[in-house]
C-alpha cells in the first residue's frame, strides 16, 4: 500500500495556517480525500511525484496549464534566459510586443492580444471590452459555467452580492431555442455573450457544441450587435493552436486564453479582432505582474514547440488511444461509462450511478498504483504522454475496473 503520510501531515499543518488548508479546487477534500495526495515534491514530463516519494502518471496537468511537459528544458530555458535580463520591471520588455505579434500570427480572429496573468483576470476584462463596444450591461452566459472567480460570474456566492451577479443572464447549454427567446427578451441591454468551446463544467458529463449551436451564437451577435466571447481558458492550444472555434469554422470577436499559453508559467491572454480594438483600449487593465517577461518567454517557446511537433495531433492520438483502451475495459468488466469531451480534454463518468462512488473507487485504484486521474473533473492529455504512457495507464485502468466490479458489481 501507498503512504501518504506526509502529504496529510502537511495538510494538517496547513490547515492551521491557511484558510481552508488547501482552498479551491486543488483542495484534497475534492479527490479521494485519505487515499489521493495532498501535496507535490516534483514533476517531470508527464510525471508528478508526491511529496511521499510516489510517482503519477499525471492526466491533470495542472489542471490544464502543462501541454508539452512539466519542466521542459526549451520552455524552461526561455524563462530562464529571460529572467536573468528582467522579469518584473517598471516597464515592459520587447518579449510583451513579441508575443502579441506572434499570437495575432497564430490566431485567426486575432488583430490585437492583452495580456493578464490569471484566466478570471481576461473572461472579466473581455466582458468590460463587451459593454464598451455596446454601451450595454448584459452579459449572456451559459448555466453552471466556469469563468473563473469574478464576482460577475463565480457559482460559489459567499461573500458576492447579488447586484454584483445581476448584470449576468443564463441558459441551458446548447438549447439554441432558449437561447433565441433570452436574446428576444433582452436584446437592447446585451453586451455580449460568453461560452466555453465545449461544455466542460466539473460534475458534469462534458458535451460537445451541437449541430448549429455556435453557429446561432455567432449569428445572434452579429444580428443585435452584441459581442461573441469565447473563454478558451481550459481548452485553448489542446484543440486547435488558432482557438478552439477554428476546429468548428466559427469565428468570435474575442478569445481569452490561459492555462496552456505558458506551459505552467502564469500568463493569459485575451486576443481580439480590429473591430473591438478601441473598446479594448478604453476598458482599464493592469496589475503588477500583467507585464513580466518571463512568462512572455516561456510562452512563446511553448508556442514554437506545439507548432514544431504538431502537438495538438499528438494529444489527439494519445487521446484516442487511451479513450479506446478505457471503452475496450469498461465493456469488458461490464461497466457503463460516458466517456466525452474531445480527446486532449477527455472526461470519464460511470453512467449507472447516481454519486460518484464508482468514480472515486476506480481514482484510488489508480493512486494506489501511479495514474492521475479525477473523480469530478475533466482530465488533461499532455504531448509528453507517450505510447508507453499510455499502455502502462491502461494496466494500471484494468486493475481499476476489476476493482470496481468486485466491490460494486
Ligand atoms: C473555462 C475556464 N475559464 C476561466 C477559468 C479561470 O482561470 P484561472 O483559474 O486561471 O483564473 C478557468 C479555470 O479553470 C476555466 O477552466
Amino acid at each position: 500500500m501507498r503512504s501518504f503520510e506526509k502529504s496529510y501531515q502537511l495538510f494538517d499543518r496547513a490547515s492551521k495556517v491557511i484558510p481552508g488548508g488547501i482552498p479551491g479546487h486543488q483542495s484534497p477534500t475534492l479527490l479521494v480525500f485519505g487515499s489521493s495526495p495532498c501535496f507535490i515534491e516534483r514533476a517531470e514530463g508527464s510525471h508528478i511525484w508526491d511529496v511521499d516519494g510516489n510517482e503519477y502518471i499525471d492526466y491533470m496537468c495542472g489542471y490544464g496549464p502543462m501541454v508539452i511537459g512539466y519542466n521542459h528544458p526549451k520552455v524552461e530555458a526561455a524563462a530562464r534566459a529571460q529572467s536573468t535580463l528582467v522579469d518584473t520591471c517598471n516597464l515592459p520588455s520587447e518579449r510583451y510586443v513579441e508575443l502579441a505579434e506572434r499570437l495575432v500570427g497564430l490566431i485567426p480572429i486575432a488583430d490585437w492580444a492583452i495580456f493578464g496573468k490569471n484566466g478570471s483576470d481576461v473572461t472579466t476584462y473581455a466582458c468590460r471590452v463587451a459593454r464598451a463596444r455596446t454601451g450595454r450591461n448584459k452579459i449572456v452566459m451559459v448555466e453552471g459555467s466556469y469563468h473563473g472567480i469574478g464576482a460577475w460570474c463565480i457559482s460559489f456566492t459567499t461573500g458576492i452580492t447579488p447586484e454584483e451577479q445581476a448584470s449576468v443572464l443564463k441558459f441551458d447549454y446548447n438549447d439554441i431555442e432558449g437561447f433565441t427567446r433570452l436574446i428576444d427578451e433582452n436584446k437592447d441591454d446585451i453586451a455580449g455573450v460568453i461560452l466555453t468551446p465545449f461544455r466542460h463544467e466539473a460534475f458534469h458529463d462534458s458535451e460537445m457544441p451541437a449541430a448549429g449551436f455556435l453557429e446561432t451564437v455567432r449569428a445572434t451577435c452579429d444580428d443585435i450587435g452584441a459581442v461573441f466571447i469565447v473563454d478558451d481558458v481550459r481548452a485553448g492550444f489542446r484543440m486547435h493552436m488558432g482557438g478552439s472555434l477554428e476546429k468548428f469554422n466559427v469565428k468570435p470577436d474575442l478569445i481569452c486564453f490561459s492555462k496552456a499559453l505558458g506551459n505552467g508559467h502564469p500568463i493569459s491572454a485575451c486576443v481580439g479582432s480590429e473591430s473591438m480594438k478601441d473598446a479594448a483600449s478604453q476598458a482599464f487593465f493592469t496589475g503588477s505582474f500583467f507585464t513580466s517577461s518571463a512568462p512572455m518567454a516561456a510562452a512563446m517557446a511553448t508556442l514554437d514547440e506545439m507548432e514544431a511537433t504538431d502537438a495538438v495531433q499528438i494529444m489527439y492520438d494519445r487521446g484516442e488511444m487511451l479513450k479506446d483502451g478505457l471503452l475496450d475495459q469498461a465493456d469488458a468488466y461490464e461497466q457503463e461509462v460516458h466517456y466525452t469531451g474531445p480527446e486532449p480534454i477527455p472526461f470519464m463518468t460511470f453512467a449507472t450511478e447516481d454519486g460518484w462512488d464508482r468514480s472515486k473507487l476506480f481514482c484510488e485504484e489508480c493512486y494506489e498504483r501511479g495514474v492521475f486521474f479525477h473523480p469530478f473533473h475533466n482530465w488533461f492529455i499532455s504531448a509528453a504522454h507517450t505510447e508507453e504512457d499510455i499502455k502502462k495507464t491502461l494496466e494500471v485502468t484494468d486493475a481499476a475496473f476489476k476493482r470496481v466490479k468486485t466491490e460494486m458489481g
